[in-house]
C-alpha cells in the first residue's frame, strides 16, 4: 500500500458539485453518448478519485433510479436534456419536482431519492458526488414509508 498522501481537493459542498457538473456539462460531444437504441438507464464515468466521482447518465424515455439513498455521499446533478422528477423522502412526506434541461439539483449525505426520466425522449444527465460513491442503498415501500431492501 502507497503511504504517498494524496494531493488536491479532497472535499466539495453542493455548490462546488454543482460547478464540477456543470464543467463537465460543458463539452459538446457529450451527446454523442446517447445511444438512442438503449432500453435501459446507462452511465459513463467521466472522472473518478477517492473524493470525486463525475457520471454521463442516458435515459430513455420512462426509466427511473428506483428509491435509493447514497450512504454518506453528497451530490448533484444537471439536467442536459430530457424531463424528469424527481421525488424525494424528506420529513415524513414525498417531495416532487419536475426538472428540465438547464435545471439543477443538489442534494446533502442521507438524501433519499427516486430519478425518473418522464419526457417522450433521451435524457442526459451529468452526476457528481463526493466522496466518492461507494454504496448505494435501495428502497421499497412499506405501509406508505420508505424501507431499506437487505441486499
Ligand atoms: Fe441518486
Amino acid at each position: 500500500m502507497s503511504t504517498t498522501p494524496s494531493v488536491g481537493i479532497r472535499s466539495f459542498t453542493r455548490d462546488q458539485l454543482i460547478r464540477m457538473a456543470q464543467l463537465f456539462a460543458g463539452d459538446p460531444d457529450l451527446t454523442r453518448l446517447i445511444d438512442t437504441t438503449a432500453t435501459e438507464r446507462t452511465r459513463h464515468e467521466l472522472a473518478s478519485t477517492p473524493h470525486l466521482e463525475v457520471w454521463v447518465m442516458t435515459w430513455p424515455p420512462g426509466v427511473s433510479t428506483g428509491w435509493h439513498d447514497h450512504g454518506d455521499v453528497a451530490g448533484a446533478y444537471v439536467v442536459l436534456s430530457g424531463a424528469f422528477r424527481e421525488s424525494a423522502w424528506s420529513g415524513g412526506a414525498v417531495h416532487s419536482r419536475e426538472l428540465s434541461a438547464g435545471d439543477e439539483r443538489s442534494f446533502a449525505a442521507g438524501h433519499l431519492h427516486d430519478l425518473a426520466n418522464v419526457g417522450d425522449g433521451f435524457g442526459l444527465t451529468i452526476h457528481a458526488y463526493s466522496p466518492a460513491l461507494t454504496q448505494m442503498t435501495p428502497y421499497e415501500w412499506v405501509d406508505g414509508k420508505p424501507v431499506p431492501i437487505a441486499l
